[in-house]
Protein backbone atom coordinates (compact mmCIF):
# COMPACT_ATOMS: atom_id res chain seq x y z
CA UNK A 1 0.00 0.00 0.00
CA UNK A 2 1.16 3.11 -1.43
CA UNK A 3 1.47 6.14 1.15
CA UNK A 4 2.48 9.24 2.03
CA UNK A 5 3.76 10.60 5.35
CA UNK A 6 4.85 14.26 7.05
CA UNK A 7 5.34 14.78 10.92
CA UNK A 8 6.19 13.48 14.21
CA UNK A 9 4.22 12.28 17.12
CA UNK A 10 0.69 10.53 17.40
CA UNK A 11 -0.29 8.72 14.17
CA UNK A 12 -2.64 10.21 12.53
CA UNK A 13 -4.16 7.64 9.25
CA UNK A 14 -6.21 9.67 6.83
CA UNK A 15 -8.15 7.60 4.30
CA UNK A 16 -9.76 9.49 1.07
CA UNK A 17 -12.80 9.45 -0.21
CA UNK A 18 -14.28 7.50 -4.00
CA UNK A 19 -13.13 7.92 -6.24
CA UNK A 20 -9.88 10.17 -5.14
CA UNK A 21 -6.32 9.26 -3.69
CA UNK A 22 -3.86 9.99 -1.16
CA UNK A 23 -3.47 13.39 -2.64
CA UNK A 24 -7.16 14.42 -1.34
CA UNK A 25 -4.60 15.02 2.48
CA UNK A 26 -2.27 17.55 1.01
CA UNK A 27 -4.00 20.43 3.33
CA UNK A 28 -3.40 17.74 6.23
CA UNK A 29 0.04 16.46 5.33
CA UNK A 30 1.03 20.36 5.10
CA UNK A 31 -0.72 21.94 7.76
CA UNK A 32 -0.96 19.23 10.69
CA UNK A 33 2.95 17.70 10.90
CA UNK A 34 3.82 19.83 13.76
CA UNK A 35 1.27 17.88 16.03
CA UNK A 36 1.08 14.24 14.03
CA UNK A 37 2.68 11.94 12.26
CA UNK A 38 0.27 12.35 9.24
CA UNK A 39 -0.07 8.89 7.02
CA UNK A 40 -2.01 9.43 3.93
CA UNK A 41 -2.56 5.86 2.00
CA UNK A 42 -3.75 5.13 -0.93
CA UNK A 43 -6.48 2.51 -1.07
CA UNK A 44 -5.84 -0.44 -3.05
CA UNK A 45 -6.06 0.24 -6.97
CA UNK A 46 -6.37 3.92 -6.62
CA UNK A 47 -3.32 6.43 -6.93
CA UNK A 48 -0.36 3.98 -8.07
CA UNK A 49 -2.42 1.53 -10.74
CA UNK A 50 -2.20 -2.15 -9.37
CA UNK A 51 -4.49 -5.32 -9.63
CA UNK A 52 -7.84 -5.17 -7.66
CA UNK A 53 -10.51 -7.86 -7.26
CA UNK A 54 -14.21 -7.58 -8.40
CA UNK A 55 -15.18 -6.09 -5.06
CA UNK A 56 -13.52 -4.45 -2.58
CA UNK A 57 -15.54 -4.28 0.68
CA UNK A 58 -14.72 -1.60 3.49
CA UNK A 59 -13.69 -4.29 5.15
CA UNK A 60 -11.16 -5.19 2.39
CA UNK A 61 -9.74 -1.57 2.76
CA UNK A 62 -9.50 -2.05 6.82
CA UNK A 63 -7.34 -4.77 6.78
CA UNK A 64 -5.25 -3.28 4.73
CA UNK A 65 -5.01 -0.14 7.00
CA UNK A 66 -4.43 -2.26 9.60
CA UNK A 67 -1.31 -4.45 7.69
CA UNK A 68 -0.38 -1.06 6.52
CA UNK A 69 0.14 0.31 10.50
CA UNK A 70 1.52 -3.53 11.36
CA UNK A 71 4.87 -2.73 8.38
CA UNK A 72 5.52 1.24 9.74
CA UNK A 73 5.29 -0.59 13.50
CA UNK A 74 1.96 1.67 14.34
CA UNK A 75 0.41 -0.34 17.35
CA UNK A 76 -2.50 2.54 17.64
CA UNK A 77 -3.66 5.14 15.51
CA UNK A 78 -6.12 7.63 15.34
CA UNK A 79 -8.09 7.08 12.06
CA UNK A 80 -9.35 9.32 10.15
CA UNK A 81 -11.69 9.30 6.68
CA UNK A 82 -13.47 11.17 4.61
CA UNK A 83 -16.92 10.08 2.93
CA UNK A 84 -16.08 6.35 1.69
CA UNK A 85 -13.01 6.54 3.89
CA UNK A 86 -15.43 7.69 6.73
CA UNK A 87 -17.02 3.89 5.68
CA UNK A 88 -13.48 2.71 6.01
CA UNK A 89 -13.22 4.41 8.98
CA UNK A 90 -15.67 2.47 10.77
CA UNK A 91 -14.91 -1.04 9.30
CA UNK A 92 -11.67 -0.31 11.07
CA UNK A 93 -13.63 0.81 14.47
CA UNK A 94 -15.56 -2.29 14.03
CA UNK A 95 -12.83 -4.61 13.43
CA UNK A 96 -9.34 -3.57 15.28
CA UNK A 97 -11.00 -1.78 18.16
CA UNK A 98 -7.29 -2.37 20.24
CA UNK A 99 -5.74 -0.72 17.26
CA UNK A 100 -8.09 2.57 17.38
CA UNK A 101 -6.85 6.20 19.49
CA UNK A 102 -9.65 8.11 17.94
CA UNK A 103 -11.26 8.49 15.24
CA UNK A 104 -12.19 11.70 12.68
CA UNK A 105 -15.31 11.06 10.35
CA UNK A 106 -15.60 13.43 7.65
CA UNK A 107 -18.16 13.99 5.22
CA UNK A 108 -19.79 10.85 6.02
CA UNK A 109 -22.47 7.92 7.42
CA UNK A 110 -23.08 4.86 9.53
CA UNK A 111 -25.66 3.93 7.38
CA UNK A 112 -25.97 1.52 4.44
CA UNK A 113 -27.39 2.65 1.13
CA UNK A 114 -30.81 1.78 0.24
CA UNK A 115 -31.83 -0.01 -3.10
CA UNK A 116 -31.63 2.74 -5.27
CA UNK A 117 -28.24 3.91 -3.88
CA UNK A 118 -27.33 0.76 -4.59
CA UNK A 119 -28.35 0.54 -8.37
CA UNK A 120 -26.48 3.68 -8.87
CA UNK A 121 -23.64 1.98 -7.37
CA UNK A 122 -23.52 -0.81 -9.82
CA UNK A 123 -24.38 1.93 -12.49
CA UNK A 124 -21.12 3.82 -11.90
CA UNK A 125 -18.84 0.35 -11.66
CA UNK A 126 -20.18 -0.10 -15.08
CA UNK A 127 -20.25 3.21 -16.44
CA UNK A 128 -16.55 3.42 -15.25
CA UNK A 129 -15.39 0.54 -16.84
CA UNK A 130 -17.12 0.76 -20.57
CA UNK A 131 -16.57 4.32 -20.78
CA UNK A 132 -13.74 5.40 -18.41
CA UNK A 133 -13.39 8.35 -15.62
CA UNK A 134 -13.29 11.48 -17.44
CA UNK A 135 -17.37 11.61 -17.33
CA UNK A 136 -17.75 10.52 -13.91
CA UNK A 137 -15.50 12.76 -12.52
CA UNK A 138 -17.17 15.85 -14.44
CA UNK A 139 -20.57 14.30 -13.26
CA UNK A 140 -19.37 14.35 -9.45
CA UNK A 141 -17.23 17.65 -9.11
CA UNK A 142 -20.01 20.03 -8.49
CA UNK A 143 -21.20 17.61 -5.95
CA UNK A 144 -17.46 17.26 -4.08
CA UNK A 145 -17.28 21.21 -3.92
CA UNK A 146 -19.47 24.10 -3.02
CA UNK A 147 -19.87 27.23 -5.05
CA UNK A 148 -18.51 29.41 -2.90
CA UNK A 149 -15.15 27.58 -2.47
CA UNK A 150 -14.95 27.01 -6.71
CA UNK A 151 -15.24 31.14 -5.80
CA UNK A 152 -12.64 31.47 -3.15
CA UNK A 153 -10.29 28.64 -4.58
CA UNK A 154 -10.56 29.00 -8.41
CA UNK A 155 -8.16 26.02 -9.75
CA UNK A 156 -9.76 23.63 -6.55
CA UNK A 157 -12.23 22.44 -8.74
CA UNK A 158 -9.58 21.50 -11.62
CA UNK A 159 -7.70 19.68 -9.10
CA UNK A 160 -10.18 17.22 -7.53
CA UNK A 161 -11.38 17.14 -11.25
CA UNK A 162 -8.21 15.74 -12.29
CA UNK A 163 -7.67 13.49 -9.06
CA UNK A 164 -11.06 11.48 -10.14
CA UNK A 165 -10.58 11.15 -13.74
CA UNK A 166 -7.37 9.80 -13.16
CA UNK A 167 -8.01 6.92 -10.92
CA UNK A 168 -8.06 3.37 -12.57
CA UNK A 169 -11.95 1.85 -13.71
CA UNK A 170 -11.32 -1.28 -12.43
CA UNK A 171 -10.35 -0.03 -8.98
CA UNK A 172 -13.06 2.60 -9.31
CA UNK A 173 -15.60 -0.37 -9.54
CA UNK A 174 -14.61 -2.77 -6.92
CA UNK A 175 -14.47 0.62 -4.52
CA UNK A 176 -18.39 1.09 -5.92
CA UNK A 177 -19.36 -2.64 -5.75
CA UNK A 178 -17.89 -2.72 -2.14
CA UNK A 179 -20.06 0.75 -1.19
CA UNK A 180 -23.00 -1.12 -2.47
CA UNK A 181 -22.71 -4.11 0.07
CA UNK A 182 -21.28 -2.40 3.06
CA UNK A 183 -23.31 -2.95 6.20
CA UNK A 184 -24.97 -0.66 8.35
CA UNK A 185 -23.04 0.07 11.35
CA UNK A 186 -25.20 2.06 13.28
CA UNK A 187 -25.42 -0.30 15.82
CA UNK A 188 -21.60 -0.31 16.57
CA UNK A 189 -21.37 3.01 17.40
CA UNK A 190 -22.85 2.69 20.63
CA UNK A 191 -19.79 -0.24 21.52
CA UNK A 192 -16.69 2.90 20.39
CA UNK A 193 -14.94 3.45 23.36
CA UNK A 194 -12.72 6.37 21.93
CA UNK A 195 -13.33 10.21 21.40
CA UNK A 196 -14.64 10.89 18.12
CA UNK A 197 -14.60 13.94 15.95
CA UNK A 198 -17.43 14.21 13.68
CA UNK A 199 -16.48 17.00 10.52
CA UNK A 200 -19.39 17.84 7.81
CA UNK A 201 -20.04 20.88 5.73
CA UNK A 202 -22.93 23.19 5.52
CA UNK A 203 -23.26 22.54 1.88
CA UNK A 204 -22.86 19.04 1.34
CA UNK A 205 -25.94 17.34 -0.22
CA UNK A 206 -24.35 14.31 -0.84
CA UNK A 207 -24.22 13.60 2.85
CA UNK A 208 -26.10 16.20 4.72
CA UNK A 209 -25.27 17.18 7.86
CA UNK A 210 -27.69 15.69 9.54
CA UNK A 211 -26.74 12.17 8.84
CA UNK A 212 -23.36 13.00 9.94
CA UNK A 213 -25.02 14.63 13.10
CA UNK A 214 -27.49 11.60 13.90
CA UNK A 215 -24.35 9.02 13.39
CA UNK A 216 -22.29 11.24 16.38
CA UNK A 217 -25.62 11.32 18.78
CA UNK A 218 -25.09 7.56 19.05
CA UNK A 219 -21.55 7.97 19.96
CA UNK A 220 -20.72 8.27 23.52
CA UNK A 221 -17.64 10.52 23.00
CA UNK A 222 -18.64 12.37 20.02
CA UNK A 223 -18.17 15.76 19.20
CA UNK A 224 -19.57 17.31 15.98
CA UNK A 225 -18.50 20.47 13.93
CA UNK A 226 -20.13 21.70 10.84
CA UNK A 227 -17.51 24.24 8.67
CA UNK A 228 -20.12 26.52 7.06
CA UNK A 229 -20.49 27.24 3.22
CA UNK A 230 -18.31 24.06 2.65
CA UNK A 231 -19.58 20.72 0.47
CA UNK A 232 -18.27 17.77 0.05
CA UNK A 233 -14.83 18.13 0.92
CA UNK A 234 -14.74 19.97 3.93
CA UNK A 235 -10.84 19.25 4.63
CA UNK A 236 -9.59 20.63 0.97
CA UNK A 237 -12.26 23.55 0.93
CA UNK A 238 -11.46 25.03 3.91
CA UNK A 239 -8.19 23.32 5.22
CA UNK A 240 -7.74 26.40 8.16
CA UNK A 241 -11.01 25.47 9.96
CA UNK A 242 -10.77 22.13 8.88
CA UNK A 243 -7.08 21.33 10.51
CA UNK A 244 -8.13 23.90 13.55
CA UNK A 245 -10.66 21.40 14.67
CA UNK A 246 -8.63 18.38 14.03
CA UNK A 247 -5.19 20.04 15.70
CA UNK A 248 -7.51 21.01 18.70
CA UNK A 249 -8.75 16.79 19.08
CA UNK A 250 -5.64 15.62 18.70
CA UNK A 251 -4.64 18.26 22.08
CA UNK A 252 -7.62 17.12 23.79
CA UNK A 253 -6.11 12.97 23.13
CA UNK A 254 -2.74 14.12 24.06
CA UNK A 255 -3.73 14.94 27.16
C1 LIG B 1 -17.15 9.69 -1.35
O1 LIG B 1 -16.89 10.88 -1.43
O2 LIG B 1 -16.37 8.85 -0.83
C2 LIG B 1 -18.44 9.21 -1.92
O3 LIG B 1 -19.22 10.28 -2.28
C3 LIG B 1 -19.11 8.34 -0.94
C4 LIG B 1 -20.45 7.88 -1.38
O4 LIG B 1 -20.76 7.94 -2.58
O5 LIG B 1 -21.18 7.38 -0.51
Amino acid sequence: MHHEENGHGIPLLLIHGFPHDHTLWEPQLEGLHDVARVIAPDLRGFGLVEDVPHTMTMDDYAADVKSQMDRLGIAKAVIGGLSMGGYVALAFAANYPEALLGLVLCNTRAVSDNEQAREGRYATAQKALDEGMAGIAEGMLPKMISERSELAHPDLSMAVENMMARQSPEAVAAAARGMAIRPDRTPMLGTIKVPVLVISGSADTLIPPAESEAMAEKIADGEVVVIPGVAHLSNLEDPEAFNAAVRKFLQRLNG
